[in-house]
């Protein structure tokens, strides 16, 4: 891939940073980031707002990859963050995340998480459904006290990708329907509230979408309805949040949009459609997750077995595998793999690269293309920085990897790697 990094000594580096020695220096399974693509990144989702000279807030969809480290960079690149959860929530805190830039998603926020968003003073919740609205009455009325508000919008757009990560069409579990007309009752609702402030609207179509269409198709939508309820309620939304989803390039024949291709289109189809409709023009909200953080880093294995079944197959096991990236196994997601100790070499054969756990679906990389292969060889993974260790597991009782970040030629540790006894902290032995 042209995006891999080599240094003198002919091996794979990260933000400057032998990949060898940061495999010696913490071990494997590890995740190495490099600090400056995510920085980089930022700059371009933010430089496109700033070009085309409207009010913007670029909020992390922290769910791609939650570190304290994280929101740490984030809050000082001037980002806010997303959270879905109490779990999350908290750790944005303590990573120094403004409770002011947190804005708090999900379908079924539990009463206590609704709590400690309230007494964080966190400064938005994307209203989900009714029964989220009257619990968060209930708070806010014991509290007495008032929160902002998005209403989120199922726009009724399908995004082309996976299923399961497709989330904006009607019979989506998030968010209120139009046409059936929960949406407007759900605005009258929060209108007539004066402990909730509405903000404005949100709407969130899917996710690793390559192309701006869907988004410029959603907020054709979305500011239809914002006219109609500008009409009839007198209602004009502060922000038009239109979610996040932005693809990442996992694999070379992945040609996903540049992160500033996809707010350029945002901001033009903003500006036409809030001009036709004589609106107010409204703060623009995005919320990339894997755009931010899923190219910034790679996985780093070392090799084990091989089993060769001649003219049928090849393995080629590492000493990780669906449990530090799912992804492959829930999704059908692609990667490329890369040996890192002779990325350059002559890669002659093709191999399936699968992990060590004690299930056939723990395939990392269908057909590699690698050079021949040795126990101990250092493999890479590439393009593993979203939804790798956020959704990484225990399952056979392996540990989770080591993260660690990369910047000018040097590392630093931001999670430690599991041990044993971290798997057994909350266990009671009877
Ligand atoms: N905003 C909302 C309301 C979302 O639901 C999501 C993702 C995002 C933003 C960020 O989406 P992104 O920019 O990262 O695509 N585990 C799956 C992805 C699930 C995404 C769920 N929602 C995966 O590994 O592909």
């Amino acid at each position: 891939s042209e995006t891999v990094e080599i240094n003198g000594a002919g091996h794979l580096a990260i933000g400057g940073v032998d990949a060898l020695k940061l495999a010696k220096k913490y071990g494997t399974p590890l995740i190495a980031y490099d600090v400056a693509k995510i920085k980089n990144q930022v700059k371009r989702f933010k430089q496109a707002f700033i070009d085309g000279n409207v009010p913007y807030r670029v909020t992390y969809a922290s769910k791609a990859f939650s570190a304290l480290a994280m929101y740490r960079l984030i809050s000082k690149e001037g980002l806010g963050c997303d959270v879905v959860s109490g779990g999350e929530l908290y750790a944005a805190l303590k990573g120094g995340m403004p409770p002011e830039k947190i804005e708090f998603h999900g379908n079924n926020k539990l009463p206590e998480e609704l709590e400690l968003a309230v007494d964080s003073k966190i400064g938005c919740i994307v209203v989900d459904n009714f029964q989220e609205i009257s619990f968060l009455d209930n708070i806010l009325k014991a509290k007495k006290t008032k929160i902002s508000v998005t209403l989120r919008v199922a726009p009724g757009v399908e995004a082309e990708t996976h299923k399961y990560i497709s989330t904006g069409q009607e019979n989506s579990k998030f968010g209120f329907d139009v046409r059936s007309g929960q949406a407007e009752k759900a605005l009258k609702l929060l209108l007539d509230n004066p402990r909730m402030n509405l903000k404005g609207v949100h709407c969130h179509i899917g996710s690793q979408i390559f192309a701006a269409a869907g988004f410029v198709m959603a907020i054709n939508k979305m500011v239809q309805l914002l006219k109609a309820w500008k009409e009839k309620y007198d209602f004009t939304a502060e922000i038009l949040n239109i979610g996040g989803g932005f693809g990442t390039r996992y694999i070379d024949s992945d040609e996903p949009l540049p992160a500033d291709e996809f707010v350029k289109q945002i901001v033009k189809a903003v500006k036409e459609k809030i001009a036709e409709a004589k609106l107010k023009f409204p703060e623009i909200w995005i919320e990339p997750g894997r755009a931010l953080v899923g190219e910034s880093a790679v996985t780093l294995y070392t090799v084990g077995s091989r089993k060769d079944v001649e003219g049928v197959c090849h393995f080629v096991s590492v000493d990780g595998g669906m449990g530090d990236n799912i992804r492959p196994a829930l999704y059908q997601a692609k990667y490329e793999a890369v040996l890192a100790n002779k990325p350059q070499a002559l890669k002659e054969q093709i191999v399936t690269v699968v992990g060590k756990y004690c299930e056939s679906g723990d395939i990392l990389v269908r057909d590699a293309l690698l050079p021949v292969t040795h126990p101990n060889d250092t493999l890479a993974i590439l393009s593993t920085g979203a939804y790798g260790y956020t959704m990484a597991s225990n399952y056979n009782r392996n540990p989770r990897p080591a993260v660690v970040f990369c910047e000018n030629g040097k590392d630093k540790l931001v999670i430690k790697r599991e041990t044993y006894a971290d798997m057994l902290r909350c266990e009671l032995s009877l």
